[in-house]
């Protein structure tokens, strides 16, 4: 039975999210056991590139070492433990020096020289650094400290056949920002896997956004919100704002959802809406098919595939979990997630990394941006929305340790992804 299950009554024990033991137990039983992306491929896009992965105190090197092949390893050099490498970098020589004693290794992880070794004896035959479980999807490196964890695919299932037709693995990092939040790593994936709190955090997309109709589904150990294949949404604004049929204008609501979304339309995207809007439209298309339509069009032209992409898809976001740490929306051409880990061993602290990616222009050549490190979230403009929600993070950890506080009370539908997030942790907390 793991510590503090969530209860029959469905309070969730506060614990989960304040007491160092069941961090510790986190750190013990979840993590060094789960599939979780250490970097995307570009970041290693050439031999002799390598990345490095830190969770808790285990530090991982995902290297490129073939044309194809990309392995993982423990971070610790055998002669005296020291990490190898910190950071994402290249090695010219194929080899990877310790920066101590300078005991070299191969791109394969093997021990290829010892300094000194006849004083060792010789060169010790056939020691390689620690293997790390290492496969790939989607464009993203996925590591594994379990060797005995299931295949990559088998875990993420089904969330690989869902986002196929957004062709992640042709998408390219476009910005790279890692700051820390003042709470505990569940309080920031949470954040971002509900729209409940859009009316209370964000009111100001309220025009736009039909929070109420968003539908919440668990997917295998994962989960999904948004739009649902079989209730395509409308193009009107939150219920909550009691407007009657003919007191909104869709092209309204269209320009509004373009102009919030900003980075997920492209400009040519935005000024498509005015375009539309001016008419006429199609005999048989109303205004909103009738951009679904441009805007499908638009990125084919550009050279994009499109082809598994339906025409809701181009006016929303599927937004996704993967358990147990990545979230974030995806959109046609592009996709903002954020990896969530603990910082270090601090219960109340978690390392936020957001990454934007798109298709890039066939047009354009790609280069891989520098990443941006904010130790403090406060060094950065993150744009209103997501400043909004980082205001909420201490306000919740710290609200969350009241003696006045016992547990969270979650809505079961629109927070029931948090719910499966709790229930998919026990389960590894349990076996
Ligand atoms: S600790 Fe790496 S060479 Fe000594
Ligand atoms: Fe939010």
């Amino acid at each position: 039975m793991p510590a503090l299950p969530v209860r029959d009554d469905g309070l969730i024990a506060k614990e989960r999210y304040t007491s160092p033991g069941f961090f510790d137990l986190e750190l013990e039983r979840l993590w060094p056991r789960v599939w979780q992306i250490a970097c995307r491929e570009e970041q290693v896009g050439e031999i002799g590139d390598y990345c490095e992965y830190t969770i808790g105190t285990e530090s991982v090197l995902v290297m490129r070492s073939g044309p194809d092949t990309v392995r993982a390893f423990f971070n610790a050099c055998l002669h005296r433990g020291t990490r190898l490498a910190r950071g994402c970098g290249h090695t010219e020589t194929g080899t990877l020096t310790c920066p101590f004693h300078a005991w070299r290794y191969g791109l394969d992880g093997r021990l290829v020289e010892v300094v000194d070794a006849p004083e060792f004896g010789g060169l010790p035959e056939g020691l390689s650094l620690g293997e790390v479980r290492c496969e790939r999807w989607g464009g993203f490196v996925f590591v594994n400290l379990d060797p005995g964890a299931e295949p990559l695919l088998d875990f993420l299932d089904p969330l690989p056949a869902l986002l196929a037709p957004y062709r992640l693995d042709e998408m390219r990092l476009r910005s790279y920002q890692t700051t820390v939040l003042p709470a505990n790593w569940k309080v920031v994936v949470d954040a971002f896997n509900e729209a409940y709190h859009v009316q209370g955090t964000h009111p100001q997309l309220l025009p736009w956004t039909d929070d109420v109709s968003i539908e919440y589904e668990q997917l295998g150990k994962h989960a999904h919100y948004g739009r649902l294949p079989s209730a395509r949404r409308r193009l009107r604004p939150s219920p909550r704002l009691g407007l009657a049929e003919d007191e909104f204008d869709e092209g309204e609501v269209l320009a509004g959802l373009v102009a919030g979304l900003g980075g997920a339309f492209l400009k040519e995207e935005r000024d498509l809406v005015d375009e539309v809007r001016a008419g006429p439209l199609p005999p048989d298309q109303n205004l909103l098919e009738t951009y679904q339509a441009r805007r499908r069009d638009l990125l084919a032209s550009r050279g994009f595939d499109v082809s598994g992409l339906d025409a809701d898809q181009m006016t929303s976001a599927d937004d996704v979990y993967v358990f147990p740490n990545v979230v974030g929306p995806i959109y046609p051409g592009s996709a903002i997630l954020f990896r969530v880990r603990p910082h270090g061993v601090d219960v109340n602290a978690a390392l936020q990394d957001t990454w934007v990616l798109e298709w890039p222009r066939p047009d354009r050549p790609w280069r891989m941006p520098t990443p941006r490190w904010y130790p403090d979230w406060h060094d950065h403009d993150w744009g209103p929305i997501t400043t909004q929600d980082y205001e909420n993070m201490a306000r919740v950890q710290e609200g969350m340790q009241s003696r006045g506080f016992r547990g969270l009370r979650l809505n079961p539908r629109q927070e029931s992804n948090l719910l499966h997030m709790h229930q998919v942790i026990d389960e590894y907390l349990a076996d």
